[in-house]
């Protein structure tokens, strides 16, 4: 039987499941509740003590998942009375499912599915204060940054991209590409993963043609499909680059949601390199990145960073 993962911070205790629920335990999977049942807070618990991610579901209910996807999402950025915290707990899950179903699995379901995760995650910083400074200290499980990653850059981008006043179908796009950015680098060779928690800045000149190969591989794992635009796919092929052509394209011209992509990339890419504050890589950024994207972006970014309070 096949499964695909479903995050774990997506289901709540006490509803009954539309799906039967598996966990991957000692090499195998393992019915953990079935389809119809009520998975208790006890139960739900236990498994969030144990630090497990994800759940899996058989790939023949794959259809529940996504309804359950949608409706969850929808919860967690309208319903009344729920906190931050918990908001952000739901759509984080989300969009981690979605991501990790596109790289698997890049259909036109998974995508729509990666779609309303950015609306959802642009919509709960969009309405609750602070959200975007609280998903940035968030610790995300370890063998999930690039995960993390595209969640800080996806909210990042698209808060800069709407102080631009970007078009609205742009920001979306970008919303979208940003969470996706990142797919190719598990097409890199095992030995040049680790690249991806290295400082761009502190490459060797063959690490960076070899780190620049994920961002053809991210746009091949997209392209040719229908439903996915030529923009979506130039962001994301050209998210490491800059004006002064040092990315693996070589461009020096961006559009600019193109720059607001790359720029935010660069940044949370330092920002997981180290242990350091926000506050403290916008310091050696403000100086590294002049002449890589035009001064008034980085000026607009450092007002976004102010203005989510990620600068304190
Ligand atoms: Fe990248
Ligand atoms: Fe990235």
């Amino acid at each position: 039987m096949d499964f695909v993962p479903l995050r774990i911070t997506t289901v709540k205790a006490e509803k009954s499941l539309t799906f039967d629920l598996y966990i991957f335990f000692k090499d195998q999977y393992l019915c953990y509740s079935s389809k119809g049942n009520i998975l208790s807070e006890e139960k739900l618990e236990k498994l969030i003590k144990q630090d497990v991610a994800d759940f899996f579901i058989p790939f023949d209910q794959v259809d529940n998942v996504t309804i359950f996807l949608d409706k969850a999402l929808k919860e967690a950025t309208y319903a009344e009375g729920l906190g931050t915290e918990e908001r952000l707990d739901v759509v984080e899950g989300v969009a981690a499912t979605s991501i990790e179903h596109m790289s698997e699995n890049p259909n036109e379901a998974n995508f729509n599915m990666t779609k309303n995760a950015a609306t959802g995650l642009r919509e709960v910083i969009r309405r609750n204060p602070h959200a975007l400074k609280r998903l940035f200290g968030k610790k995300g499980h370890e063998s999930d940054l690039i995960i993390k990653h595209s969640l800080n850059v996806c909210a990042l981008a698209t808060r800069l991209a709407e102080h631009l006043k970007l078009p609205e179908d742009e920001i979306e796009d970008l919303a979208t590409a940003a969470l996706i950015h990142d797919i190719g680098i598990t097409k890199l060779s095992i030995e040049d993963v680790p690249l991806f928690e290295k400082d761009k800045d502190d490459f060797s000149p063959d690490e960076r043609l070899r780190y620049g190969q994920h961002t053809n591989s991210s746009a091949k794992i997209l392209s040719e499909k229908p439903f996915i635009s030529k923009r979506v796919e130039n962001l994301i092929l050209n998210h490491e680059e800059d004006l002064r052509g040092t990315g693996p394209q070589k461009l020096t011209k961006l559009t600019p949601s193109e720059e607001c992509l790359s720029l935010c990339n660069a940044f949370d890419k330092r920002l997981i390199s180290t242990n350091q504050k926000p506050s403290e890589i916008y310091k050696s950024f403000q100086v590294d990145y002049i002449g890589r994207y035009n001064l008034e972006l980085i000026q607009r970014f450092e007002l976004v960073l102010k203005e989510e309070g990620l600068l304190e």
